[in-house]
């Protein structure tokens, strides 16, 4: 492998083995993007000529920035698509025009300070370019990085605005990457969704004007993922060129693309303006989040199998980065608010019977809690409902050969909780207005000081004095009424961002004091599934769905970026509490085992037989599970577009795969189904369940399945080659 940044005849080129980045310097200073691909030769790239039809550079009519591909566009400056930043001088000017100033090559690449990144184990793995471009006049310098990676088909962006004139700035904008693609037809996906029906994949063509999505609710949010595929008309799971933004961001955030009259394509990802507005004095700067760009001139599988192997390794961080995640039990939906301590014993014994490792206990253990309308922010053990302390607790799991986990939402407080009668001034909410509620809640203002100390000093109490070996992190409700006591008038635009970064500082102290401890990242399910989440917590609680049949589309849409090993799945009860479904117990453990897996009912209620076809489960899920955390993921069969769902695993070595199949919706007179599988060996012989076959054969005539009848019916296939 390869890779490097070359500076040629004005030219940047960063490139690895396979792809290509290349950025003109004009001869007029501008930074204009020549190129994002498969790799190519830079002194073979030549910027298009702006020809611009309604003049606006009076001095060199053939030269136009309106007409030109740029690096990171200003506004007001004679590009009239969407800029990728805006800024205001105190003296209201606010049409900057970069320059390139200068630049410089760092191996490696430096973390991103207060924000969570991709980062490098060894210097050599990456380098990272930063250009700076200047406007004197309004007092405004941009850094703007780019890191190119040896073994991955990856640049990572993000900028830095510097405020170097006399006075203040506001920057009411400012996005991670701005990015222009060549006129062409394009088509994009972007993960959308509800609370308990996220990440479901949704397609579109591009067209004439400004479209994409964005969350203004304070956190990434249940209802659009922080992700974006636009690609080549036509690109599918093993075909065409695709381009995969993902922005390492928690809150509010943005992704904008805008065809225009030339038909060229401008994609911008970053913090959403909405209601941002941030002061920089003289000498401070603004960093952007990073937004990660996967190529793929493969598809859709060979971008996700990118993305899944760059965050698992080089974006989840901490003991339990690279460990085989233990199968849990969660009390949630199996006691609700309403269990005793007798009462978890009998489902730790049960779990301890049938091989689970973690025993999770979640809401409802702290302050007077026995339902969701008190007692957010009192973090002190109920003693009384739990028959002792938690550290008594904890060892009384151990015992039963089980670690102990506990659920806190450490971002809320409760009306009715003494917190909140102490302080009331720490929750967020407008002076003289009645705050809106969400679930009985308020949120804590996570850009004070002394409320994240609060909260350190709490959470660092409880996790001390107990054998914790887990932690479910929640949060259950986005922002309203957003203000700050805390924040003059000139910042409150700064909020939805200081609360982020506020988020942030408290999780690197927690994670960084308990750094034996595995964090499960959740917010009402997946509200918070993001790659920010994901820098802290190697797992994230996928949705508050458990039904397996919303799962198959949940898993499938969150797959295209989120690596396996972090994905929070259990088995729940039947009838489902979300959809009354009854899936078989077969068909509910095939899809909970395609995560960090686990289980979530009263097993202490259930038979025999039941619990004995857990235990063959769970000993099946232990037996894959390293495959399962680290294996290359195919989909197979999609089941928005399908009856069927299957997808696989294979081994990096190609000797091993696992296959699932399940059948979502059953109809009669069925079709024999040919599931081709993908990423073995050609050349290689196997075993499908002990069937010798050829690695072509499984690819390209595949395994044949006659006969699927009842919705849930399910086949997993273990191929081993020979
Ligand atoms: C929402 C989570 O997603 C659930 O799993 C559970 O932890 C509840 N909150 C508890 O209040």
């Amino acid at each position: 492998m390869i890779m490097g940044i070359e500076f040629q005849n004005n030219k940047f080129h960063l490139f690895n083995n396979e792809i290509s980045y290349i950025i003109e310097v004009s001869e007029q200073s501008d930074l204009l993007h020549l190129y994002f691909g498969a790799r190519v030769d830079a002194e073979d790239i030549h910027s298009s000529v702006g020809i611009c039809t309604f003049g606006c550079q009076a001095d060199d009519s053939d030269y136009s920035l309106s007409a030109l591909p740029q690096e990171y566009p200003s506004a007001g400056a004679a590009d009239f698509r969407s800029p990728a930043y805006e800024m205001e001088t105190d003296k209201g000017l606010h049409t900057p025009e970069l320059k390139y100033k200068s630049h410089e090559v760092i191996i490696g690449k430096p973390p991103l300070n207060g924000l969570p990144a991709v980062y490098v184990e060894d210097d050599s793995e990456a380098q990272t370019l930063v250009i700076t471009a200047a406007d004197e006049v309004h007092g405004v310098e941009v850094k703007l990085y780019y890191t190119v990676f040896e073994q991955f088909n990856v640049i990572c962006r993000h900028s830095e605005i510097v405020n170097v004139s006399g006075s203040c700035i506001y920057l009411n904008n400012a996005q991670s990457v701005s990015l222009d693609f060549p006129a062409g037809e394009y088509e994009y996906i972007h993960l959308e969704g509800a609370w308990a029906r996220e990440k479901h994949v949704d397609r579109n063509a591009i067209h004439k004007g400004t479209q994409g999505f964005e969350s203004r609710r304070g956190a990434s949010g249940h209802v659009e993922n922080p992700f974006l595929m636009f690609f080549d008309k036509g690109a599918h799971e093993d075909f065409g060129n695709v381009y995969g933004i993902s922005l390492v961001y928690s809150g509010n955030h943005r992704f904008l693309m805008e065809q225009e009259m030339y038909e060229t394509v401008r994609v911008q990802a970053g913090i959403n303006p909405f209601q941002f507005r941030f002061k920089l004095n003289r000498g401070e700067s603004f960093v952007t989040p990073e937004a990660v760009m996967v190529y793929s001139d493969g598809g859709f599988a060979k971008m996700s199998n990118t993305f899944h192997k760059l965050y698992r390794t080089r974006l989840c961080r901490g003991t339990w980065r690279d460990k085989e995640r233990p199968v849990l039990i969660n009390n949630w939906e199996g006691t609700y608010f309403d269990f005793t301590k007798e009462k978890l014993l009998a489902i730790a014994d049960a779990a301890s019977e049938i091989g689970i490792e973690l025993f999770v206990l979640d809401d409802g253990w702290f302050g007077k809690r026995n339902s969701d309308n008190c007692s957010l922010g009192d973090w002190y053990e109920n003693k009384e409902k739990l028959g002792g302390t938690l550290s008594k607790l904890a060892a009384e799991m151990n015992q039963r050969g089980l670690k102990f986990g506990l659920w806190f939402e450490p971002e809320m407080v409760s009306p009715d909780s003494d917190l909140y009668r102490e302080h009331p001034d720490w929750a967020i909410s407008v002076p003289n207005v009645k705050p809106h509620l969400g679930r009985h809640q308020l949120i804590l203002d996570y850009t004070r000081a002394e409320v994240r100390d609060y909260i350190v000093e709490r959470m660092t109490e409880i996790l001390g004095n107990a054998n914790i070996e887990y932690v479910k992190w929640d949060m259950n409700r986005n922002m309203s009424d957003v203000y700050s006591l805390h924040l003059g008038a000139d910042r409150q635009g700064e909020f939805y961002h200081r609360y982020i970064l506020g988020l942030y500082d408290v999780l690197g102290r927690i994670t960084t004091a308990f750094p034996e401890i595995l964090f499960e990242g959740c917010s009402g399910g997946g509200g918070r599934n993001d790659s920010g989440m994901l820098y802290y917590m190697p797992q994230n609680w996928a949705s508050d769905d458990t039904d397996a049949t919303e799962r198959l589309y949940i898993q499938y849409g969150g797959s295209m970026v989120y690596p396996a090993s972090t994905v929070g799945a259990h088995v729940s009860a039947v009838p489902n509490h979300q959809t009354g479904r009854m899936n078989s117990l077969s068909m509910r453990t095939a899809v909970a085992m395609n995560g960090a897996f686990g289980y979530e009912l009263d097993l202490s209620s259930l038979d025999k037989c039941e619990l004995e076809e857990m235990k063959k489960q769970v000993a099946f899920y232990k037996s894959n599970r390293h495959l399962v955390m680290t294996g290359e993921y195919y989909r197979l069969l999609n089941p928005f577009t399908s009856r069927h769902s299957a997808w696989m695993y294979v081994s990096e070595d190609k000797s091993r795969a696992l296959v699932y199949y399940v059948v979502k919706t059953a109809r009669p007179s069925n079709e024999a189904v040919h599931l081709k599988l993908k990423g073995l060996d050609e050349n290689a012989r196997y075993t499908v369940n002990g069937e010798p076959k050829s690695g072509r054969t499984l690819m390209n005539y595949g395994i044949v399945i006659d006969s699927p009848e009842h919705d849930g019916d399910n086949i997993i296939f273990e191929v081993k080659r020979v």
